[in-house]
C-alpha cells in the first residue's frame, strides 16, 4: 500500500508499474464505507494496478457548512483499504496541490444533465465535480474509472464529460451498496440516530414498491403516490421524486418499450439530506 499526497509522488509510483499494465482509478471523498470498498474490489478484479483518490473536493459543495463538516478520517480509510489489498496506490492530495492557481471550477456545457434534480438543487455541483474528475483522469490517466450508481446523475455526467473532452478511459458503472434494511450507504448515514436511521430505510421501500407500480401505471401516477407516502412520514421530508429516461435524465412523458426509465429521490431525515434512486424497467 503506496500513501502519495503530491502530483510528483503519484507519477513516480505510476511509472515504477509496468507501461502494458491495466490502470484503474477510483475517486473517492474519503469516509470509506462499504459502498466505496465495493468500487476498489471491482478495480482490482478488472485492473494490475488501482488508484485511490481521497480528496474531498471543496468547489463541489454549495454550502460551506455542509463541506466544514465533510468527515475527514484518512487513517480509518487506510485501515479499510488494507484489509481489501496492500497493492493499492492512495492518492490523498491538500487543496492547493490540486488547485493550484484557485480554488475554482471550469464549467461545463452537460447538455442538460446538470440541469435536474442534484443539479437543480445544489448550484454548480457538477461543475465541480467535472474539475476535480477531469484533473484526476489527466493526472492517473487510468484505462478505467470506477462510479456508483448510488449517484447515478453524476455517473452520467462523467460519462458525458469524458466524452466533450475526449478523454480516453472506460467510465464504468457499479450497482448501489445498501445496509440489511435497504437503506443506500452513505457517509451521511453516520449523522442520522439510530431511531431516524430505521425509519430511512422507508425510502428504499417506497423506491421498491413505485418499481413494482411502474410495470402498469404512469410515470405521473408512480411520482404522485411516492409524494403521497412521504407526506405521512414526520421526519422523512421528500425534496423531489423524478422518473427520467436513464440516458437523457429529462421527465418521463409516456412510456416507450425501447427506453429505460429510473425514479430518482432526495429526501431530508433530520435534516440529513439522502439520496437514493432504483431502476424501474
Ligand atoms: P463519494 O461520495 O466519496 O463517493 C465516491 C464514489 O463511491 C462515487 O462514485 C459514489 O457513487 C460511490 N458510492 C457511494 N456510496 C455508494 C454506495 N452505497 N454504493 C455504491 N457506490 C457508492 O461521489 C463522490 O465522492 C465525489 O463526487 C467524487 C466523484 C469523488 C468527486 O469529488
Amino acid at each position: 500500500m503506496i500513501l502519495v499526497k503530491t502530483e510528483k509522488e503519484l507519477k513516480s509510483s505510476l511509472v515504477s508499474s509496468n507501461k502494458n499494465r491495466r490502470l484503474g482509478l477510483v475517486p473517492t471523498m474519503g469516509a470509506l464505507h462499504k459502498g466505496h470498498l465495493s468500487l476498489v474490489k471491482r478495480a482490482l478484479s478488472e485492473n494490475d494496478t488501482v488508484v485511490v483518490s481521497i480528496f474531498v473536493n471543496p468547489t463541489q459543495f454549495d454550502n460551506k457548512e455542509d463541506l466544514d463538516k465533510y468527515p475527514q478520517t484518512l487513517d480509518a480509510d487506510m485501515g479499510l483499504l488494507r484489509q481489501i489489498s496492500n497493492d493499492l496506490i492512495v492518492f490523498a492530495p491538500a487543496v492547493d496541490e490540486v488547485y493550484k492557481k484557485e480554488v475554482r471550477s471550469k464549467s461545463y456545457d452537460f447538455q442538460g444533465l446538470d440541469k435536474v434534480m442534484e443539479g437543480a438543487f445544489r448550484e454548480g455541483h457538477f461543475d465541480g465535480v467535472g474539475t476535480i474528475i477531469e484533473t484526476l483522469l489527466k493526472l492517473v490517466a487510468p484505462d478505467r474509472a470506477y462510479f456508483g450508481e448510488k449517484d447515478f446523475q453524476q455517473l452520467q455526467i462523467i460519462k458525458k464529460l469524458v466524452q466533450i473532452q475526449k478523454i480516453p478511459v472506460a467510465i464504468v458503472g457499479c450497482p448501489i451498496v445498501r445496509e440489511t434494511s435497504g437503506l443506500a450507504m452513505s457517509s451521511r448515514n453516520e449523522r442520522l440516530s439510530k431511531t431516524t436511521r430505521n425509519k430511512a430505510s422507508f425510502i428504499f421501500k417506497v423506491l421498491r414498491t413505485a418499481k413494482k407500480k411502474f410495470g402498469t401505471k404512469s410515470a405521473n401516477y408512480v411520482s404522485d403516490w411516492v409524494q403521497g407516502q412521504f407526506k405521512e412520514q414526520a421526519d422523512l421530508e421528500l425534496e423531489y421524486i423524478m422518473i427520467t429516461d436513464v440516458e437523457t435524465l429529462s421527465p418521463v412523458k409516456r412510456k416507450q418499450q425501447n427506453r429505460k426509465y429510473r425514479a430518482f429521490v432526495a429526501v431530508y431525515a433530520d435534516g440529513v439530506r439522502l439520496v437514493d434512486n432504483i431502476a424501474l424497467n
